[in-house]
């Protein structure tokens, strides 16, 4: 889930400083800690965590990291270039450190899973290595740094959640947060770290869920986004079955429904093998649950997805395309394509190309397919598409998505949708930018409405571009 910084959902906008709005009182704390996140928005959701951890043990947030005690960074490992990335950043805190010698350096997240006391020898100025399930013990390790060791924690877990944690809202823009409902992986896709990197998964109590959604609502939040590697697949158990029911995802998703009304409510990521009708007629009965589905293919062949492992076959996700449309008209559907797999032959490619016409996605993040050590696509298969094929394939299947987005926005033309305003479009202070329930962005003149972000508003379409709506607000 991205590099995200080219992945799913806004990861585009989030990369970088972080800050703390909810904390008022910057002498509440005597050290400071600045945190870098990249990759997906589970990313991001847990350095709200390990903020709130932080926040507890004395260090507030800065966003200028030469004046911070404690510098991390949480990494991804998704492709290589998320890895090189990473590698950069750090060769530039060199500088950083020189500047700044007491500033203790820790990298969290699944590059750190990935390589574990290895960091240490490969990247002399890191102090500290923690995996994403080994937050609670950021402050001993802390500590242990501190006396001039270094210090690692990369133990997975088959429980932890952070289900009691109240992340501390980094860099939100105060409308639409991000809520964890689950962590970990058990799919196996074969080109895919995160089993390896996040561990198996494991759901979150509703009832935390709900709490967390309750409390962004009561701080002016109008849109949470439950996020998980395979939201579908989410099913908590009651520790006395007599007395609680198991909660499904349709169940849960019914339940922050039902908060309120006014807030909107998204989800993230869906598997096609376990997105159930159930999920869809909430879906259709809910107004506040955005007809929005992010749906990975990851390739159109039949064959190639038996590699992937993905365990189910070209007809069967044009099937769940196609039921999708029929339970909920007017759903946006995105997706996931990776170009240039293992074996992958031109009449696979042509397979996938259809497939995006058929599924006639508003949007894809396409990537071409990039070797990760220890998966079981590395250990089995050869990686023999060579790269200026998987360039050439990544080429044609963009232009595609880029067609199918312009007609997609093309065919929204005349329609009116109520829209979410988020804040400022980037372009213009006179214009506003929100999106409408399929998550397409529209930006349109603030005229003179007494209207600020977080407020929904009826716009009416009456041109596009590739990736915007515009539009003028239904008086
Ligand atoms: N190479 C290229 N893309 C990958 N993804 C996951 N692993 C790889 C890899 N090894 C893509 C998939 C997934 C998204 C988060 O990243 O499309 O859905
Ligand atoms: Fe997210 Fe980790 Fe996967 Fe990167 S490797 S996309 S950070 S789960």
């Amino acid at each position: 889930m991205l590099e995200r910084m080219n992945h799913t959902m806004h990861e585009e906008n989030r990369q970088g400083e972080a800050y703390a709005p909810f904390v008022n009182d910057p002498t509440a704390y005597n050290k400071k800690f600045y945190i870098e996140s990249y990759g997906c928005q589970m990313n991001f959701s847990d350095s709200e965590i390990v903020a709130s951890i932080l926040n507890e043990n004395g260090f507030g947030a800065t966003r200028n990291f030469e004046e911070a005690d404690l510098i991390l960074i949480n990494t991804c490992s998704i492709r290589e270039k998320a890895e090189q990335t990473v590698r950069k950043r750090l060769s530039d805190l060199r500088t950083v450190k020189k500047n700044n010698p007491g500033a203790l350096i820790g990298v969290l997240g699944c590059m750190a899973e990935r390589l574990k006391a290895k960091f240490l020898e490969e990247e002399k100025l890191v102090d500290i290595v923690v995996g994403p399930d080994a937050y609670r013990a950021l402050p001993g390790l802390i500590a242990e740094a501190e006396t001039g060791q270094k210090a690692v924690n990369v133990l997975l877990s088959r429980e932890e959640t952070y289900a009691d944690i109240s992340p501390v809202r980094l860099d939100s823009n105060g409308v639409s947060g991000f809520v964890s409902i689950m962590r970990g992986c058990n799919n196996m896709c074969a080109f895919c770290v995160v089993p390896f990197t996040r561990g198996r998964e494991r759901s979150r109590d509703p009832h935390s869920i709900l709490k967390e959604c309750t409390d962004l609502l009561n701080n002016g939040y109008k849109e949470v986004t439950l996020l998980g590697q395979n939201v579908d697949s989410y099913y908590w158990v009651p520790e006395n079955i007599e007395t609680g029911k198991p909660v499904n995802f349709a169940n849960l998703l019914e339940m922050v429904a039902l908060i309120d009304p006014s807030l909107r409510v998204r989800f993230s990521t869906s598997h096609p093998k376990d997105i159930t009708d159930d999920v869809l007629y909430t879906m259709a009965k809910y107004e506040n649950i955005c007809n929005y589905i992010h749906l990975p293919v990851q390739s159109g062949s039949s064959r190639v997805l038996q590699l992937m492992n993905r365990t189910y076959t070209r007809e069967w996700y044009m099937a769940k395309v196609d039921r999708i449309r029929e339970i909920i008209p007017d759903c946006g559907i995105s997706s996931d394509i990776i170009a240039g797999f293992c074996t992958e032959t031109e009449e696979d490619h042509q397979d996938t190309l259809n497939i995006m016409r058929h599924s006639k996605y508003d949007m894809s993040y396409m990537f071409f397919y990039s070797e990760r050590p220890g998966t079981l696509a590395a250990r089995r298969y050869k990686d023999d598409v060579p790269e200026e094929v998987k360039k050439k394939r990544l080429d044609e299947i963009v232009k595609l998505q880029n067609a199918l987005s312009r007609e997609s926005n093309q065919h929204d033309v005349g329609k009116t949708f109520k829209v979410l305003i988020e804040g400022n479009s980037k372009k213009s202070d006179q214009d506003w930018m929100g999106r409408n329930s399929q998550n397409k962005v529209v930006v349109f003149p603030k005229e003179n409405y007494p209207l600020n972000k977080g407020n929904y508003v009826m716009v009416k379409v009456y041109d596009c571009t590739g990736a915007t709506l515009l539009g003028k607000i239904e008086p």
